[in-house]
């Protein structure tokens, strides 16, 4: 039996988190990370105390099958999961991936509802039921671990969903998964769904249940927790929501709203909450996906108090218009840390105290940038370092194209011309370009240099890692060729070298996603076993 299964049977208040961020928010557009960007999340994650993590899709493409098989051996506590349609091909493939991991998930799933019964899988409910039990069974000789998903859950007929809920059961899955595939449930429907499945289904006492729903009416946190309520004690959520269209769960809600009522929701979970902003931070930046500012929990005003009548109350007693506080979230000032004067020594023992290990070489690079950004800011925080270390890292791995120098001609008497450096496969080369402003100008001169003429520029944001107007520019850039899209972030006092260098990230991503072909079998109807 799994370890989960175990576990929740022991303490029926306790509810598994599962985190499928690399998965099904990886799979919203413009989310997609790469290898070294996933493993930094799933180690957050593993760090943060979620069970479950689902690292991907195996089968979907060589590289997602890598970062499956790369998390998995990684992760030091959580269960690894890799998903796979009910098809063999796709459930040998996960079970190789997440091989490695020290406890491992083989997550399958088929749709259930009439309408993708007989649209999308063109198959009849009789063969679904068989794919169920041959999924499942194939997927029990891998692990003892094997999780069942009813794709389009909330939208099937019930007797239906009892008849193949209690196929998967009887063939070895240990998590019954109903998703609310295209938010659609209303809360005490999706509750009734699972407190009708508790009755009808003869052996669901062998399984847990779990939730998992999408935002497409900004119900999917509520919706999750009416399923908790109704006796369904697995959670399927992302970090800031991510998630195809209008998303998934946000971890960080439903983990906020247990903790901050359990009155109504007496429920235990292992997470731990002061990690939450640093995880929702790291996501942002890898992804270019912004948070809005009003969003519960990691939203930029989440913890802010404008109004003069609620900032009175707040000095008063805190209580009076704050339910959580920032710090049980991890929200704390940004620390001053050092000066331009501090040397490499100071430098690599803050770095160390806030977790850092890097090369010699890294650490050499990031002292040099440290030094110049000492020299134009007065004061270096906490976020200032955590920013420019991980552009350091992100820049660290074989990158084709490096940034060397720049110098730009603005203002108001143009034209404006970009003056730029690059070493391109060892090669320095230099170009000089004009361009409809500075920014245009700076993405002509590195398209001279190396031409790219089927990749759009998507996207191009700018955000201030601190406050004042010496703060460092977080550049994101969101390049896309042919359906792959890429992002790239570049940290610079200069907003128009950060863009240089988030420009330059996207396109050293693209150049290694050009090598990483997607098959078409995803395309295809996932039901024929
Ligand atoms: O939303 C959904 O139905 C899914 C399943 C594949 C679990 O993501
Ligand atoms: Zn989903």
């Amino acid at each position: 039996m799994s370890r989960h299964y175990e576990e929740s049977k022991k303490d029926p208040s306790r509810i598994i988190i599962f985190d499928t961020t690399l998965r099904d928010g990886e799979q919203s557009p413009g989310c997609s990370m790469n290898l070294e960007e996933k493993l930094r999340m799933a180690a957050l994650l593993d760090e943060m105390g979620v069970d479950v993590i689902e690292a991907g899709f195996p089968i979907a493409s060589p590289g997602d099958f890598e970062a499956v098989n790369e998390i998995a051996k990684t992760v030091k506590n959580a269960t690894v999961a890799g998903l796979c349609r009910a098809k063999a091909g796709d459930i040998e493939s996960a079970a190789e991936a997440i091989k490695p991991a020290k406890h491992k998930r083989i997550h399958t799933f088929i749709s259930t509802s009439p309408l993708h019964m007989k649209y999308k899988l063109q198959m009849g409910p009789n063969s679904v039921i068989e794919a169920i039990h041959e999924s499942v069974s194939l997927a029990r000789k891998f692990t003892d671990d094997v999780e069942w998903s009813a794709e389009d859950g909330s939208r099937t007929e019930h007797d239906f969903l009892c008849q193949a809920v209690e196929t998967a059961i009887a063939a070895g899955a240990t998590t019954i998964n109903i998703p609310d595939t295209v938010g659609y449930a209303m809360p005490d429907d999706y509750a009734a769904l699972f407190a009708m499945l508790l009755n009808r289904v003869p052996n669901i006492d062998k399984a847990i249940l779990s939730v998992h729903c999408h935002n497409d009416l900004g119900l999917a946190v509520a919706n999750s927790l009416a399923g908790v309520k109704a006796g369904a004690r697995q959670i399927e959520c992302t970090i800031n929501g991510i998630g195809e269209r209008a998303g998934n769960a946000a971890l960080e809600e439903v983990i906020m709203a247990m903790r901050t009522r359990p009155d109504s929701l007496p429920f235990k979970n292992e997470i731990d909450t002061t990690r939450i902003t640093k995880i929702s931070r790291t996501l942002s930046s890898i992804t270019g996906f912004n948070v809005q500012p009003n969003k519960a929990i990691v939203g930029a005003n989440a913890f802010a108090h404008e109004s003069g009548i609620h900032q009175d109350g707040m000095l008063k007693n805190a209580q009076t218009y704050e339910i959580m506080t920032p710090e049980s979230v991890g929200l704390t000032e940004s620390k001053l840390v050092l000066g331009k004067h501090s040397g490499r020594h100071a430098f690599r023992a803050k770095l160390e105290e806030m977790g850092y290990e890097l090369s010699d070489h890294a650490l050499n690079e990031a002292f040099q940038r440290f030094k110049i950004l000492a020299d134009k800011k007065k004061e270096v925080f906490e976020d200032d370092l955590k920013a420019l270390v991980e552009d350091e890292i992100a820049s660290e791995d074989n990158d084709r194209i490096k940034f060397m120098a720049l110098h730009v001609e603005a203002g108001t008497n143009g034209p404006q011309v970009a003056d730029i450096t690059l070493r391109v496969d060892g090669e320095e080369k230099q170009a000089k370009v004009q361009g409809n402003g500075p920014v245009d100008a700076i993405f002509n001169a590195i398209r001279a240099i190396y031409p790219h003429d089927d990749s759009i520029l998507k996207l191009y944001q700018v955000h201030a890692v601190t406050g004042g107007t010496d703060a460092q520019a977080e550049v994101t850039v969101r390049l896309e060729e042919t359906g792959r899209t890429v992002n790239g972030q570049g940290i610079d006092a200069d907003t128009l070298v950060a863009s240089a260098r988030a420009y330059i990230h996207a396109l050293n991503k693209l150049i290694v996603k050009r090598h990483k072909v997607r098959p078409d079998a995803l395309t295809a109807a996932d039901g024929s076993f």
